[in-house]
């Protein structure tokens, strides 16, 4: 039996691979909320760009390597996931489902990966831990022209047992995303960014963007604020938002322990390269001194091995996480994230490889790219 919103009036689909939770997502959700997860920056090219590069790469895939065992378990700083993909963080998962990020929490706990808890979650840090005590789990920051806001936070969830912080570095300001201006589109007045209750509240006459009052994010970050938030932490930092060799190099000599390559969904600069597209680059100025991460644009598993044999260690899903939530919270995103894993480890025992340590560069098939 069916256990969707839809009750006895379900019939029972049968979700076989991501693009099926988007499919119902658009069905069920309202048409201001499907258009805010959907959104792109102006023209959405690079949104769309992110998807359509993996379809430019071919794999070269091996034969008679006895993949009878496969074992897709890694590791990123240091502690071991069951399949490398991970949750990238989205806001505001109460639009999707009504337990919002507890569900992911739990979700992402059962199958043992790594959920970036958005700083625009619509359920508390305290609330997220307390869903999912034992799951592995980064937050992701902005800096807000008040740093003692990001300072709070921060030491909030140090304190939670969070294990990483990654700083969105992407958004001086918020790309211009048409159908939320069209539909003037704002939280509905039950939901709150929870992390921020009680901070804002005074400032009810400021108009608001996304939850908070506008121009709350400091554009003139830089990146001695990179040494800034070193300085209040003892957690590792991870950049999120890199796509060039040249901020690659800096990221490492500023000392960070990761970068996920990212272009923000395709939701900040539109005309910027997919993310997939830029991995190379990166990788190679990187040189292993630190982890190389991806997220953007992730439907198959097999987007996810291209993406390890280009020299991603783990990738993120933003969107279709949300399609899970949307279908069924907790059961719908662990059945997303099944789906991928069942995928991503055919498509290695397909291309010769058994386990994450044989994907390499030789998989992937330069001349037709
Ligand atoms: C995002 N993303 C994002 N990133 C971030 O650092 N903080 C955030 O709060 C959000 N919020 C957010 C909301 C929604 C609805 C989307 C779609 C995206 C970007 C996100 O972390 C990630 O970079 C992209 O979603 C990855 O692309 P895919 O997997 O959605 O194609």
């Amino acid at each position: 039996m069916c256990s969707c919103r839809e009750g006895a009036h379900c019939a029972e689909m049968a979700m076989v691979c991501l693009t099926d939770f988007e499919e119902y997502a658009k069905e069920h959700l309202s048409k201001a909320t499907w258009d805010y997860y959907a959104a792109g920056a102006d023209e959405c090219c690079t949104r769309d760009d992110n998807l359509l590069a993996y379809k430019r790469i071919r794999l070269r895939p091996r034969i008679l390597r006895d993949v009878s065992l496969s074992d897709t378990r890694t590791t990123v700083q240091g502690t071991e996931i069951s399949f490398p993909v991970g949750i990238a963080p989205t806001a505001f998962h109460c639009l999707a489902w009504h337990e919002g990020e507890t569900a992911t929490a739990r979700a992402t706990e059962a199958l043992n990966t790594c959920y970036i808890t958005s700083t625009y979650a619509t359920c508390s840090v305290e609330e997220i831990v307390a869903a999912a005590p034992n799951g592995y789990r980064w937050f992701q920051l902005y800096v807000y022209r008040d740093r003692k806001l990001s300072e709070q936070l921060v030491h909030r969830v140090e304190a939670l047992g969070y294990k990483a912080l990654v700083l969105t570095v992407d958004v001086p300001y918020t790309g211009k995303r048409r159908d939320d201006i069209r539909n003037q589109f704002k939280l509905p007045p039950h939901l709150k960014v929870k992390n921020f209750e009680g901070i804002f509240e005074q400032e009810a006459t400021v108009p608001e963007e996304y939850g908070i009052p506008a121009n709350t994010l400091d554009p003139s970050i830089s990146w001695k604020d990179v040494y800034w938030l070193q300085s209040i932490t003892r957690l590792p930092v991870i950049i999120k938002g890199i796509l060039t060799k040249e901020d690659a190099e800096l990221a490492v000599e500023h000392g960070v322990q990761g970068i996920i390559v990212s272009n923000h969904g395709g939701r900040q600069l539109d005309g910027g390269p997919a993310s997939i597209d830029a991995l190379a680059e990166i990788v190679d100025t990187v040189q292993g001194r630190i982890e190389v991460y991806l997220d953007g644009g992730i439907r198959t598993g097999s987007d996810v091995l291209k993406a390890l044999a280009l020299g991603a260690r783990c990738v993120f899903i933003g969107r279709p996480a949300v399609w899970g939530l949307a279908y069924k919270g907790e059961e719908g995103l662990k059945e997303v994230l099944q789906i991928l894993n069942d995928e991503f480890r055919l498509s290695m025992a397909l291309s010769g490889c058994r386990n994450v340590a044989e994907i390499n560069r030789n998989l992937i098939q330069f001349s037709k790219l």
